[in-house]
């Protein structure tokens, strides 16, 4: 896997709010999105285009077009990465792929599934905490039969060992804010942000 870490004065500024537990919800909602437009910048950089000539009110001009890319969050925290991508892509495709942590266990497992057309797609995996990988282990390899024509991840923070766990997966890029150096006994990524989904939905205790 490849692995690519935005160094962003701005999205770092965003990530420190991030990370501060004492960051209101609309302040977590407004650094998620700043840091994940830029972190999608990145990500379609190098997207395929094709000529699109057009007509400005003062003469011919030459343009292009993107073709939108497939984007599959990650449920319940990668919804607050789609908003960002439909703004992008307003015509993409979607998938969703559900996935929920064992309290007791930390293991993470999927519930659902549904996927759009992906053969010759160009895929994004929107994930926001990449920790064991574990989820994201299984979500690839519902998607790689599929032949999509490039696989990426985008994250805010990965940890060390779910990069590792991921390494395996050649064709793989990943696009993250930051990568942590641990976890801790719950799985949850030292020093990270808490429980992504949890503070972006307001669904903590
Ligand atoms: N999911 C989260 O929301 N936070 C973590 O630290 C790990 C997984």
């Amino acid at each position: 896997m490849q692995v690519v870490e935005l160094n962003h004065v701005v999205g770092l500024h965003c990530l420190t709010q991030l990370r501060d537990k004492n960051t209101s919800i609309t302040g977590f909602r407004r650094n998620t999105y700043v840091l994940g437009s830029l972190l999608l910048g990145e990500a379609t950089r190098k997207l395929e285009w094709e000529k699109h000539d057009i007509e400005t009110p003062l003469a011919k001009c030459e343009g292009i077009v993107v073709k939108a890319p497939v984007f599959i969050p990650i449920l319940r925290a990668g919804l607050s990465l789609l908003d960002i991508a439909l703004k992008f892509f307003p015509d993409a495709k979607i998938g969703m792929v559900g996935a929920q942590r064992d309290e007791k266990t930390a293991e993470s497992s999927t519930y659902y599934q549904k996927l759009p057309e992906i053969k010759g797609q160009h895929v994004f995996i929107l994930e926001p905490m990449l920790a064991t990988g574990g989820t994201l282990v299984s979500s690839i390899q519902e998607i790689l039969p599929h032949q999509p024509k490039s696989l990426a991840i985008i994250s805010i923070v990965a940890a060390q060992q779910g990069i590792e766990h991921l390494s395996s997966f050649e064709d793989i890029t990943l696009y993250t804010g930051a990568i942590d150096a641990s976890l801790n006994q719950q799985k949850y990524i030292v020093p990270g942000l808490g429980d992504f989904g949890d503070r972006w939905l307001g669904t903590q205790q």
